[in-house]
């Protein structure tokens, strides 16, 4: 029936911004902004890829389906990261391109401490048979039956970092390695102890300080936040190394008489952990991951100047200086060559005019690569009139050689927001 008063009308609109699809969608500002889209869940893909691919092919030839459990589920996050997950390099014209297909997946069961988020998964994807969420606490023992195997044992931001005490860890990890049947991977994300977003906490005494105070404090803007200050929430989380990690992995391996192999560590968000950008625990940090979202932010200019970063170094922490120096250097270079090149290309001409700028031979190879991608960008699509080709192609694409910059740059030691290990336990 047409809605006649104006009443009716105007409870349509009503309706449809209370449902929350109304709402304006922005990748600037939230829980799923552009870095988190583009650089947090894509590096984490990258690097899981080859070890899910061969876990699923060995599946298939034990004519055997996937059975994932993610510890600390949240809202499901963790399936859809995983189901993002593409095979390498498909081709332009193949349409089935997810490692994880239909045909593939068995079961996937999440656990989580908070009934809320628990909520909010089942009301997901609480239609899919294959989906099971339970509350349950990882830290005060994994309760897994013997019939109950998975292949891959998941946590995904942050979670490890819950276990404040190494002891729960270890056994949550000793039991996982008991529990698999032929053989598993697991992978293990913890905050990262040297991110320069939190250099006030850098320390040369790793037993005496462990666990940070970690303020949920970015969510607001900066006015909003400042006001609210006291009624921010807090989570206790362990800040994790490199070398601390592996003692531990060793411990538990030890403790259940199985090798638990660590295969791959990385680190994620080098300049754009989400603390970059609130100042909270280092004044010198810029904010970084404002700039970057900008960047993948469709229609809309970034100003290369904020993305131009100013490492400042903390006395007697040299190893981690030189490294961050180093990343600040490449990331600049690239930057800079960006902006140079765009400012001497003309579309009405469709080429440069005046000097376009070098890429010196002495620089890193993976800059030298990412300055050449820029290049060929640049040109092949700056003399475009319509889709605005600075602000829909040339800056996300900037955004993704950055971001392929720090990941080449990257050592796996904790010097991000972010730091993961990818281990095997292989029984057959
Ligand atoms: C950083 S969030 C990650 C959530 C989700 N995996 C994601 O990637 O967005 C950490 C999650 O671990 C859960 N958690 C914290 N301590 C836990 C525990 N002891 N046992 C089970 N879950 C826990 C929290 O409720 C939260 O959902």
């Amino acid at each position: 029936m047409p809605a006649n008063s104006h009443d009716e009308q105007m409870g349509a609109y009503t309706e449809a911004v209370k449902s929350g699809l109304y709402a304006k969608q922005s990748g600037l500002t939230g829980k799923y902004d552009n870095v988190r889209r583009y650089w947090e869940d894509e590096t984490t893909r990258a690097n899981l890829r080859p070890y899910l691919h061969n876990l699923i092919k060995h599946q298939r030839y034990r004519m055997e389906r996937l059975h994932i459990l993610d510890l600390g589920c949240g809202s499901a996050d963790g399936y859809e990261l995983l189901k993002g997950v593409r095979q390498q390099d498909p081709s332009l014209q193949q349409v089935e391109i997810d490692l994880i297909s239909a045909e593939v997946l068995g079961r996937y069961k999440g656990i989580d401490l908070n009934e809320d988020l628990l909520d909010q998964a089942r009301g997901i994807y609480g239609n899919n048979p294959k989906m099971i969420f339970e509350q349950g606490d990882f830290c005060t023992g994994l309760e897994l039956s013997k019939e109950e195997n998975y292949d891959l044992y998941f946590t995904s931001f942050g979670t490890c970092s819950h276990h404040n005490d190494d002891e729960t860890f270890v056994e949550m990890m000793a039991k996982i390695a008991e529990n698999t049947l032929n053989y598993s991977i697991v992978t293990c994300d913890w905050l990262g102890r040297w991110s320069y977003e939190w250099q006030s906490l850098w320390t040369n005494d790793l037993d005496e300080f462990k666990n940070m105070d970690y303020v949920v404090s970015y969510i607001y803007e900066k006015e909003e936040r400042e006001r609210r200050r006291d009624e921010l929430q807090h989570l206790t989380l362990r800040l994790m190394s490199r070398g601390e990690a592996e003692k531990l992995i060793q411990k538990a391996s030890q403790r259940a008489g199985i090798e638990i192999t660590p295969l791959r560590w990385f680190d994620r968000s080098i300049f754009t952990g989400r603390h970059m950008d609130t100042g909270d625990y280092n004044h010198y940090a810029q904010p970084m991951r404002r700039a970057v979202n900008s960047l993948h932010e469709s229609g809309l200019r970034t100003d290369f100047d904020s993305l131009v970063i100013d490492y400042m170094p903390k006395q007697e922490f040299d190893f981690l200086n030189d490294y961050f120096n180093r990343v600040q250097m490449c990331w600049n270079r690239l930057v800079n060559y960006t902006a140079g090149l765009v400012r001497c290309y003309d579309p009405s001409k469709r080429s440069y005019t005046g000097a376009v700028p070098d890429i010196p031979a002495s620089y890193p190879r993976p800059l030298r690569k990412m300055m050449e991608h820029i290049r060929l960008v640049v040109e092949n699509v700056g003399w475009m009139e319509s889709g605005l080709p600075r602000e829909n192609i040339i800056e996300p694409q900037l955004g993704y050689s950055l971001r392929n910059l720090v990941s080449s740059l990257q050592d796996g030691q904790g010097c991000a927001h972010g730091l993961v290990g990818i281990f095997k336990i292989d029984k057959t």
